[in-house]
């Protein structure tokens, strides 16, 4: 199959680079020219284990290839894919759609043959039908199908999941086109991997309910955290006490400092935004994000209470400023209300990442960024986690201890045992864990 596939970002880049590995042939278009040179010149301009590998492989084989316009590729394609970004309209949280429609507009002049039309994007319900709209009315003559094809993958994991997905969900009601579709995800039949045919509309629901109730059960478990500090309980004993449950399940039940991150914030927004103009709203997603809404600053409120409430003329080092581990992704990323409520508090700030520094200087200001998580350390009052990226579980605590000011350790992500903290002279405050007599 000749496939283009609109956006090279983070979904883009990723799917294009596991379609050419299926053996298609993939040009990737984005209209960023620094990063299609970039890309031309063998650098991979987000940071996704594995995927520096899997594009060089291919570009060699001569399967994948960048470019700035769609012209060409689009010409030749038997699919295009839509892989642009859909973030939250400022204003009003329903789903920015522009990227979306400016990019059905450039395929329109190139449609020269039965051509497969696949929103990627996370789109809400509907969005199909517009995209079809669009090129209908600027091409009467052409033949094509629009298709939702929503996108599972999880940064930091991005290519095996793209590889081994737990389903795929196409939604169609053209039969060329979800024969074309089948032979795009050709591999992955073979693999067994379950794909769901359903139609546009169900399939676009779809995306945006798997990332509402993700939330939901994240939000669930967090309030069941604060609940169990209360009343003297360890929530991770209760997460697994219900997560084996096969009902319920393991996954997503990890207390923390609320969900953040590229999709969860404006997917749930845009899902409340749908449901309302539709006279139908999702009461249990809109609590969940007023809910998360108020987890950042109250977890600054947490470090805070170490010292009395008070942070002034404290210094604070935090640890991990990504959204999540093994990403340098930081839209929406907890870390940032974060850290504006702990500076509110009076506290100077420093900043420690494996990956995301040169990001998290374009974002943060009037903090200091260090090299390593001991430089961080050194001379603060409290030590936060905030993401749990594998090299902080296996940090020198003995050493840490000896370095700050005064040796508090609040761990957002309870990645250490309450008990080793404490053998290494460090005051320990997990979530959702009993809290030490400070507290
Ligand atoms: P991104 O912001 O990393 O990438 C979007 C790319 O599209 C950018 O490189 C931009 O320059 C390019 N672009 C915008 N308009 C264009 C146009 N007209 N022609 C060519 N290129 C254009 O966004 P990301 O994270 O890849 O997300 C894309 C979509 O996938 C969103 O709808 C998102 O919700 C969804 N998604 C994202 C996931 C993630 O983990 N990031 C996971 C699943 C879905």
């Amino acid at each position: 199959m000749r496939i283009a596939m609109i956006g090279a970002g983070y979904v883009g880049l990723v799917s294009g680079a596991c379609f050419s590995d299926f053996g298609h042939q993939v040009v990737c278009v984005d209209t960023d020219t620094a990063k299609v040179e970039a890309l031309n010149n063998g650098e991979i301009p987000i940071f996704e284990p594995g995927l520096d590998e899997l594009v060089a492989q291919n570009r060699k084989q001569g399967r994948l290839s960048f470019v700035g316009d769609i012209g060409q590729a689009a010409r030749d394609a038997d699919v295009i894919f839509i892989a642009v970004g859909t973030p939250s309209r400022r204003g009003d949280g329903h789903a920015d759609l522009s990227y979306v429609y400016a990019a059905a507009k450039d395929i329109t002049a190139s449609l020269k043959k039965f051509t497969v039309i696949v929103t990627k994007s996370t789109v809400p319900v509907g969005t199909g039908d517009e995209v079809e709209t669009i090129i209908r009315e600027a091409r009467p003559d052409a033949e094509f199908a629009v298709v939702s094809n929503p996108e599972f993958l999880r940064e930091g994991a991005a290519i095996r999941d793209f590889k081994h997905p737990d389903r795929i969900v196409i939604g169609t009601s053209d039969e060329r086109a979800r024969r074309v579709m089948s032979e795009v995800y050709r591999p992955l039949h073979l693999n067994a991997s379950p794909i769901l045919y359903t139609d546009r509309r169900t399939a676009e629901l779809t995306k945006y309910a798997a990332n509402s109730f993700l939330a939901t059960k994240v939000t669930f478990i967090n309030e069941i955290a604060d609940l169990a500090e209360k009343v003297g309980a360890n929530v991770q004993d209760v997460a697994r006490g219900i997560g084996l449950d096969n009902r319920i399940g393991m996954k997503f039940l990890h207390a923390g400092p609320g969900f953040g991150g590229s999709c969860f914030p404006k997917d749930t927004m845009a899902l409340i935004k749908t449901a309302q103009d539709n006279e139908s709203p999702v009461r249990i997603v809109e609590t969940v994000v007023a809910v998360n809404d108020q987890r950042k600053r109250a977890m600054a409120r947490k470090v805070a209470n170490a010292f009395g409430g008070n942070l002034r003329g404290k210094a604070v080092a935090v640890l991990g400023v990504t959204f999540k581990p093994n990403t340098d992704d930081m839209r929406d990323a907890p870390s940032i209300p974060l850290i504006t409520a702990l500076q509110d508090m009076g506290a100077e700030i420093r900043v420690y990442d494996p990956v995301g520094m040169e990001q998290a200087r374009r974002v943060f200001e009037n903090v200091t960024f260090c090299d390593s998580p001991y430089e961080c350390a050194k001379a603060c009052h409290a030590l936060v986690i905030v993401t749990e990226w594998e090299q902080f579980r296996a940090l020198d605590l003995k050493a840490l201890s000896a370095t700050m000011a005064t040796p508090v350790v609040v761990d957002l992500r309870n990645i250490y045992s309450p008990e080793d903290v404490t053998r290494s002279g460090l005051l320990y405050c997990g979530v959702g864990r009993p809290q030490p007599a400070a507290y």
